[in-house]
């Protein structure tokens, strides 16, 4: 027998199409919702793949409120949200503020309305590490003040929080859990879903996998004069399928009562922290392949070091990131290949 009915916003995303898989592993019966703006529909392909069930899909905008009431019509009891849909390019985020305040907040009003209308118990949302800016103390928890952001993007993920947490404060009759993810890196094991990013990619790994194959001539470390062992920045990368499995205890804990807290916060990472030089030297360990690099200058705006502490989401979800690097590795460069059989890039 099925489980809950899930809506998961952004779905054919990065992080979203991983978690449909675990959700769907688990018996859940989702829905996703997405206006293909960052993703593509044969990602329902690679789902199903992996999991013998085509979820259900709507392609529209969660920023339309008339789209999302004719969502909830067609696909009545759904229980629990996950809401992944969100623009997520900082530097885009600099140039286009107003799209973004528009489109992460947008998105989220609408849906806590849908929430009141249509009697959904709980939403999951997709915060991020970028809240705590430049941390005092490594590794982070949740207690860590929040620092005020450098970019519309990461003040639409403040934004959003205060949000949820004003809606549940004025009685709203529903539970959240936020989850601030760190650096989500890897793909499936199948290599049937992975991270696409669009035109040169901004962030580390898709450069790495693309400059081991070819694609870029050379990765620019940004910075080796930082304060940190090797002088390269420090993060806490994630595998994006343990990342995957804690938004299935999330939406339990809220479907199941759990909790007697309305809403929760967890820091979702290793507790490692690895830099940059780090990074790349895990990546050839693992896939036997070379990525030219070379130091360059700091990129504006870089934090330092930030890696968390998870233990919070480790004793009270009882979730542990457990995939070792080199696995995740291995896995985002299979990914790569994958694209590249498929003529993608
Ligand atoms: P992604 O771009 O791959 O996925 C987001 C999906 O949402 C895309 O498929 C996009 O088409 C869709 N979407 C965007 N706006 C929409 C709208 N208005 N209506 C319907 N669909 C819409 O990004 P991701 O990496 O999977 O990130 C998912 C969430 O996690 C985002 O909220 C992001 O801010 C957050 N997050 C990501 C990271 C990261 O490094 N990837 C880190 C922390 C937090
Ligand atoms: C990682 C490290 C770079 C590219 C961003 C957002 C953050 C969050 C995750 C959503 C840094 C270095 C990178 C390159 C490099 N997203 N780097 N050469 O900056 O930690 O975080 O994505 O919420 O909000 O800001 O991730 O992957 O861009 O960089 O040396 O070509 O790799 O300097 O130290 P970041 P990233």
């Amino acid at each position: 027998m099925k489980k809950e009915r899930i809506l998961v916003t952004g779905g054919t995303g990065y992080i979203g199409s991983h978690t449909v898989v675990e959700l769907q592993n688990a018996g859940y019966d989702v829905v996703i919702i997405d206006n293909l703006s960052n993703s593509n529909i044969d990602v329902l392909d690679g789902i199903e793949r992996i999991t013998g069930i085509r979820p259900a899909f709507v392609e529209a905008d969660c920023t339309d409120i008339n789209s999302l009431r004719k969502l909830f019509e067609e696909y009545p009891g759904i229980s629990g949200i996950i809401n992944f849909a969100a623009s997520k390019a900082v530097g885009e985020s600099m140039q286009k503020p107003v799209l973004y305040y528009r489109n992460n907040l947008g998105t989220l009003l609408n849906l806590l309305d849908m929430m009141a209308e249509f009697n959904v118990k709980g939403i999951v949302f997709s915060s991020s590490c970028t809240v705590y800016g430049e941390p005092d103390v490594n590794p982070v928890t949740e207690a860590a003040p929040i620092k005020k952001a450098t970019s519309p993007y990461g003040n639409t993920k403040q934004i959003s929080e205060e949000i949820i947490t004003d809606t549940i404060n004025a009685g709203a009759d529903f539970k959240s859990v936020i989850l601030r993810y760190f650096n989500p890196v890897g793909a499936h094991p199948s290599a049937e879903i992975g991270e696409l990013p669009n035109g040169v990619p901004q962030n580390l790994i898709p450069y790495v996998t693309q400059t081991a194959m070819g694609i870029r001539k050379e990765l620019s470390v940004f910075g080796d004069d930082y304060n940190t062992p090797d002088g390269s920045c420090i993060r806490d990368y994630i595998n994006v399928v343990d990342l995957a499995k804690a938004h299935v205890i999330a939406v339990e804990r809220m479907l199941q009562d759990k909790s007697d807290k309305k809403i929760e916060i967890f820091n979702l990472g290793t507790g490692n922290g690895l830099s940059v030089l780090e990074l790349i030297n895990a990546f050839e360990t693992a896939t036997g392949v070379k990525v030219p690099h070379k130091i360059v200058g700091r990129r504006a705006g870089d934090i330092e070091k930030v890696w968390a502490d998870p233990r919070y989401a480790n004793e009270v979800l009882g979730w542990k990131a457990e995939t070792p690097i080199e696995d995740t590795m291995r896995s985002a460069w299979n990914w790569q290949c994958r694209l590249r059989e498929r003529g993608v890039m």
